[in-house]
């Protein structure tokens, strides 16, 4: 009996179908761009899409102050499970002198509203969590500022107790944050819309290197009366990458919803990833605990910020000695990203042809330019532009011939490097929108001009519209 079942057993074929119908997913706008880098043997190359530290050597940075900590701690301190909620003193840390108390109960629309250019692993959180989504506009192509009154006007024509992400500081992908006025504004027409504010601060310190003013956005709301939500992440500023170390914030009315909010959270957390990882928290809270370290951490951050900046100087000077156009946008925004302006096609060319590899959408981390490989990105950049700029130029002759005249001086316009094509996450914002058009000032388009083209009808865009392009 047992032999005729090994038998059967032996000869019969097992089914191997289980994965037949599985394709490979699309990949990682931003990891891709590694994974691509690292496969590519240039000596030239050079990897602006990933949002992570590197010193003028090119080289990742692990910061003094961490390896203090780390030497603090070192087996010292338990290795156990944290509890659901993570790290109390790293909470304590984080949200100095908070008050817990009671969560709004949200009656309202269950939609998020996000930039309308944004950070992709937004779009896909709030996708897997079931929450629809909405983009209020924020970034305008033509002036590379903010579109503060657009912003305003999705503001104020959201439903009353709407949910918005906001970017506490250094906004992503754009590097362009509301003024101190446009932050009392917005947080005026939430507090007369009941809006809900969740910051997102992955960033703090990393804008103007100065914690405290990175934090004014959060102040304001605070001021204001607001119950805010907040997601930090040492990532950025304490170069913890793969630490995946952060805080969530949840500011209530009193302490027995804060209670029952945060037990809320706790059972959100368990099946998600148990309790969070160790190591990281550890740190964090050493560093952010002990006044020494603490300060060497300011002025280790300062010290990255500012080479970001010379950078930022850098380019657009490499960049404004080879060419007409103008690159003041480079200088004017902050953090850790330039939105430069390229379009999809160009960025392709100058990954294909200079081995520079970047997100379509022309972000570039300016953590990856370094003052040996600034002049070849800027010529790089230059030669792109220069390429495009001749075929525009020949294709205006060309009608110039077709309409039987001359070129006139007017018709030289010149490359808008602003003039992006619809691609890209910004698809949206890809021309200026009809009816408006942007005066500059110094934070963005304060002025709008009607023009003559018909308003189109206001397109809510999915997430799903933006994935994978
Ligand atoms: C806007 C924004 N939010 C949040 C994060 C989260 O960073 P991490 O998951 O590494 O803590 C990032 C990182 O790139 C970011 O750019």
């Amino acid at each position: 009996m047992l032999r005729r079942y090994y038998l059967i057993r032996r000869n019969l074929s097992t089914w191997n179908g289980w994965w037949e119908k599985v394709g490979p997913a699309p990949s990682d706008p931003t990891f891709g761009i590694t994974d691509a880098f690292l496969g590519d043997p240039s000596p030239n190359k050079i990897n602006l899409g990933v949002g992570a530290y590197r010193d003028d050597q090119g080289k990742p940075v692990v910061l003094q102050c961490v390896r203090d900590a780390a030497a603090k701690i070192s087996g010292s301190e338990f290795m156990e499970y944290l509890p659901i909620g993570g790290s109390l003193t790293l909470v304590e840390e984080c949200v100095k002198a908070s008050i817990w108390g009671e969560i709004r109960c949200h009656t309202g629309e269950k939609v998020c509203w996000s930039p309308s250019s944004f950070w992709h692993s937004h779009h896909s959180i709030w996708r897997e969590a079931g929450v629809p989504q909405r983009t209020f506009h924020y970034y305008h192509p033509e002036c590379k500022g903010l579109d503060f009154p657009a912003l305003m006007d999705d503001v104020k024509n959201a439903p009353n107790r709407s949910v918005f992400l906001l970017h506490a500081c250094a906004h992503n992908p754009t590097g362009v944050d509301p003024s101190e006025e446009q932050w009392k504004e917005i947080s005026y027409q939430f507090k007369v819309r009941n809006h809900f504010p969740f910051f997102d601060m992955a960033y703090q310190g990393f804008a103007s290197g100065n914690l405290d003013r990175d934090a004014q956005a959060i102040r304001i709301f605070l001021e204001d009366g607001h119950l805010i939500g907040c997601a930090q992440s040492f990532a950025k500023n304490m170069g913890l990458y793969g630490q995946r170390v952060g805080c969530l914030s949840v500011l209530c009315k009193d302490e027995n919803q804060a209670i029952a909010v945060k037990s809320q959270l706790q059972q959100i957390a368990r099946p998600m990833y148990s309790n969070p990882p160790v190591y990281g928290a550890l740190l964090v809270s050493t560093i952010l605990s002990n006044p020494d370290l603490k300060s060497l951490w300011v002025k280790e951050m300062k010290g990255m910020v500012d080479r970001i900046t010379r950078m930022r100087t850098a380019l657009r000077e490499n960049l404004e000695k080879r060419g007409s156009l103008n690159w003041e946008h480079i200088t004017n925004q902050i953090g850790m990203f330039c939105y430069s302006g390229l379009t999809p096609e160009q960025v392709d060319q100058l990954t294909r042809n200079f081995h520079i590899y970047m997100t379509r959408d022309g972000r570039i981390s300016m953590a990856g330019v370094n003052t040996h490989n600034v002049d070849y990105l800027a010529n790089s950049i230059h030669e792109v532009m220069k390429s495009k700029e001749e075929a525009s130029e020949e294709e205006g002759k060309e009608s110039w011939l077709r309409a039987g005249r001359r070129p006139r001086e007017s018709d030289r316009t010149g490359l808008s490097i602003s003039r992006r094509s619809a691609s890209g996450v910004d698809g949206d914002e890809a021309e200026l929108r009809p009816g408006r058009t942007g005066t500059v000032q110094q934070n963005g388009c304060m002025k709008r001009e009607k023009t003559k083209t018909k308003k189109k009808k206001k397109r809510w865009i999915s997430a799903h519209d933006f994935m994978g392009s």
